[in-house]
């Protein structure tokens, strides 16, 4: 029996230590099926000894009856909530105030966090046990959620003996209940596929599942839990918050690893640079920092006030939603003719800048939101992320609204336009069970069911969306100017001095009507000259821009010439193809079609275009000007990095990233924007991010700057 005994304890105690391991520390020492082994096996011992089992077994984490009701629970100590600061004269201020109350010390440290965005709660271990778990509720009185508190892998039930400290009779630990960004997008997908409830964010629904009385559902979300405060402590003497995370985290309790002691002011200042520049690739939400004073005597010292700590203050982000109104909506014409709906906005700040304009995307966007004119709507502007319109308040439309027009003549040239449909999907999953609806049917304006190869997928729509276009496709003077725009641009001709409003102010005046009038800018030099704005330097340079750019390679030609959905790679293609522009422009619809990546839609894009009475006037002008270098006849198929893929990620120092794809490309690779099974390695720079994640996920090899020289000096090595 005892022998028994002692294994059923040594059992539990590995699995906790693959638990910790593995939700803890992110870093599992044994295999999921060695997991599952030891697990059964205390299931076993369990069902064999029932009395053995005790409250803290990992096999305890999801109780059996759900609960009618929870108990409330009175926090021995309260706890307290944040007063936030939005600016740094804001922080000053909190500053002067705690040095003010801190005038006898001389110098005090601050402890820096992340602002976690989840539901705050208290754990209390008594002996080491974890015996509840409570919501913190009014900060007074919370909720007995320990059922559903035991279920969370990554809060120790027993908590990890070391010999640095003594196990503590009681301890209450605080922080914060969250689901990562990446469980989120897993738990509604499936909450989709499954037609339950979509989450409106990740900290409703960590915080909605705290809230279930049956927590075999609480089990079933994917919950986590960072430790940032400290309720009460038994038996140990701690004098700094730095010093309790680092007694917590011996205790096998989750701390945030992006903590920070900083000693100032401009400290606290490059931790909210810092976190706000990477809050993007930081795995779960935030809305801004925290500060608080490191020293827990001084903390007393500060005491509180109105439920908040003098010892610590939130600097929150730049609030990313904003209510604002519709001034009007016009329609823009890009260089493709589609027109894009805009809706001028009341100005209003959001995500630290003032937005005054916002794209609708597209014609199935102004569908769906419905915006009107005098329209109240909140729109959202995160990180680099252009400004969205998340919502129109219904509640505030003016009586007298009316749905937007759907222009039937381009706003630009007044022709008449087209409608056209486009999409463009991702798989998202594929299986066999056929489990979802009918092939075929689009289930939700952004999921679509399909076939392919003996696989039903559900696919996720990216881009599905109506078009308008203007139907004067070469004539249109916006979709003319979006040409030279292109034309000019960094991977096409690539001429410095031209931008927009260079281009529209000479189109006004009637010295750039189309792409070969650049080459003849220098004609009108003396006119440039006189214009507002333009200096002899700035002309010089504009015309020294424009004679080396001349001389051009046949893809990058093609490319410039702005010819619906022909890119880099297909341009790339078409040129080594035809070798020289006669050679291109006397393409025929068959042979295209034969060519790498060019199927009907990209081959009659490009026969209408060679084939119009724009491109035979146009492109005899053009050619005239420049120096085309013929594509040279390579030998693909020897090339020494010939059917390689690559991808490039993240921030190189040495190198741009056009280099060293061009260089790859030159040695017969492949180089593509996303990381797949068929990836042979991505080359990744600094703050790479989610495409480096994808690549360790599918084992594709990863290399940095360095090891890319030599992937160039000794291509066989690497393939
Ligand atoms: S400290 C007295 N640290 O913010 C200090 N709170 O308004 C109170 N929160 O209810 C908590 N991240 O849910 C602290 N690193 C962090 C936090 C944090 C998020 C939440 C917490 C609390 C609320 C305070």
């Amino acid at each position: 029996m005892q022998d028994k005994n002692s294994k059923y304890e040594t059992l539990k105690e590995s699995i906790r230590k693959h638990d910790y391991n593995y939700y803890v520390l992110d870093d599992p020492e044994i295999s999921d099926s060695e997991y599952d082994l030891l697990f059964s096996e205390l299931i076993e011992l369990e069902s064999l000894n029932p009395d053995f089992i005790t409250p803290e077994s990992p096999s305890q984490r999801v109780g059996s009856t759900p609960l009618d009701s929870f108990n409330s629970y009175n926090h021995k100590k309260q706890m307290l909530s944040l007063a936030n600061v939005f600016s740094e004269d804001e922080l000053i201020d909190f500053f002067t105030r705690v040095n003010k109350r801190l005038i006898d010390i001389k110098s005090y440290k601050v402890f820096c966090e992340p602002k976690m965005d989840g539901a705050a709660i208290s754990l209390i271990y008594i002996n080491g046990i974890l015996t509840t778990g409570a919501t913190r509720g009014d900060g007074i009185k919370g909720e007995d959620v320990t059922s559903n508190i035991k279920t969370i892998k990554s809060i120790p039930q027993k908590l990890l003996l070391t010999n640095k400290y003594l196990m503590p009779s009681y301890l209450e630990v605080r922080g914060e209940v969250y689901i990562s960004k990446e469980d989120f997008i897993k738990l509604n997908k499936n909450a989709f596929l499954n037609d339950q409830k979509i989450f409106a964010n990740p900290r409703n629904a960590a915080a909605g599942s705290l809230r279930q009385l049956d927590s075999k559902i609480t089990s079933q979300r994917p919950l986590s839990f960072i430790a940032h405060g400290i309720g009460e402590i038994k038996d140990i003497d701690i004098s700094s918050l730095d010093e309790f995370f680092t007694m917590l985290k011996e205790f096998g309790l989750p701390i945030n690893p992006l903590n920070k002691k900083v000693s100032d002011i401009n400290g606290c200042l490059k931790y909210y640079e810092e976190i706000l520049k990477n809050r993007e690739g930081i795995p779960f939400d935030i809305d801004g920092v925290v500060y608080k004073v490191n020293n827990l005597s001084y903390q007393s010292k500060l005491g509180e006030v109105s439920r908040s700590p003098r010892w610590a203050i939130a600097h929150k982000f730049p609030a990313e939603e904003a209510t604002t109104s519709i001034e009007s909506i016009d329609f823009q014409v890009g260089r493709t003719g589609i027109l894009t709906p805009v809706a001028r906005l009341k100005p209003v700040k959001v995500g630290g800048v003032i937005v005054s304009n916002c794209t609708l995307h597209n014609i199935d966007e102004v569908k769906r939101l419905d915006p009107r004119v005098g329209d109240t709507v909140i729109i959202r502007r995160a990180g680099d992320v252009i400004p969205q319109i998340i919502k129109v308040v219904l509640s505030k439309r003016p009586s007298n609204s009316s749905r937007v027009d759907i222009p039937n003549k381009c706003p630009a040239c007044g022709s008449s336009t087209l409608n056209e449909n486009a999409s463009d999907w991702v798989v998202v999953k594929g299986n066999n069970n056929q489990q979802i609806k009918k092939f075929g049917s689009e289930i939700e304006a952004n999921y679509f069911i399909s076939k392919e190869a003996n696989d039903y997928s559900v696919k996720e729509i990216k881009n599905k969306a109506a078009f308008v276009k203007c139907s004067a496709e070469f004539t249109c003077p916006e979709i003319v100017k979006g040409n030279i725009v292109h034309f000019v641009s960094r991977k096409a001709f690539d001429i410095e001095g031209l931008g927009q409003e260079i281009i529209n102010t000479f189109n006004k005046k009637g010295f750039l009507k189309d792409v070969a009038d650049i080459y003849n800018l220098k004609a009108f030099k003396n006119e440039l000259m006189e214009m507002d704005g333009f200096g002899q330097k700035s002309i010089t340079k504009l015309l020294n821009s424009i004679e080396s750019s001349r001389r051009v390679n046949l893809h990058k030609l093609i490319y410039s010439l702005g010819i619906s959905e022909v890119g880099e790679a297909t341009s790339r293609n078409l040129a080594q193809e035809y070798t020289s522009i006669d050679l291109f422009l006397n393409a025929d619809f068959d042979h295209l079609l034969g060519i790498d990546d060019i199927g009907p839609k990209v081959a009659s894009n490009i026969i209408n275009y060679i084939k119009t009475d724009f491109a035979k006037s146009l492109l005899p002008r053009l050619i005239l000007e420049l120096d085309i270098i013929k594509t040279a006849e390579v030998d693909i198929a020897n090339m020494p990095l010939n059917g390689v893929q690559v991808v490039l990620t993240g921030k190189l120092n040495n190198y741009s990233r056009d280099e060293i794809k061009e260089n790859l490309i030159l040695k017969g690779a492949k180089v593509s924007s996303s990381v797949s099974s068929k990836t042979n390695f991505v080359i990744a720079g600094e703050n790479a991010g989610s495409k480096l994640k994808k690549a360790i996920e599918l084992n594709v090899r990863i290399y940095d700057e360095n090891e890319y020289e030599s992937i160039l000096k000794n291509p066989s090595k690497y393939i």
